[in-house]
């Protein structure tokens, strides 16, 4: 089957909603690796203290899976596989935004005081990384 035939990576992305445990003392919620999100955690890093007007992210994983949790306030994720391009707005603590291999990311409206934790499923790598959009446009068999 030709890549141009093949369902777009852009559907594989989703919000997940996460177990929640309500509670008048205050609510929880947990995430297990190949339970909640579909691979195993290998890696956890966030981002905070992000100025106003900042953007994050611009680039791509080879084959890193990733679960991206706004634990406080708020941001946009924006996902491109190239083709076709999907913006998320994340304000909840029980949702996930899975972002599987090869697709493109910017995070950008960061509200103030928010924090970007990310559950990824390997060792931080930069050979992982697509950092220029022509190749990865090249490796998506977009651009020749
Ligand atoms: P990067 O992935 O480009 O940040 P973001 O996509 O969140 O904007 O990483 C920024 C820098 O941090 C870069 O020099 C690599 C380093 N880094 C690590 O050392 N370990 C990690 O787990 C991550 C995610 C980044």
């Amino acid at each position: 089957m030709k890549s141009s035939d093949s369902p777009p990576i852009l559907d594989q992305c989703k919000t997940i909603e996460l177990p929640k445990i309500s509670d008048p003392r205050g609510n929880l919620t947990f995430i297990e690796g190949g339970r909640h999100v579909p691979f195993e955690i290998r890696r956890v890093y966030y981002l905070y203290d992000v100025p106003g007007g900042a953007e994050r992210g611009g680039h791509a994983h080879k084959g890193l899976h990733q679960l991206i949790v706004a634990m406080s306030g708020s941001f946009d994720v924006v996902l491109d596989d190239g083709r076709e391009k999907k913006r998320y707005h994340l304000n909840r603590s029980y949702n996930g935004l899975y972002v599987c291999p090869m697709i493109w990311r910017e995070l950008d409206n960061f509200s103030s005081g928010s924090v970007c934790m990310v559950l990824a499923s390997n060792h931080y790598d930069e050979d992982d990384y697509y950092r220029d959009y022509a190749q990865y446009l090249v490796a998506q068999e977009i651009a020749p």
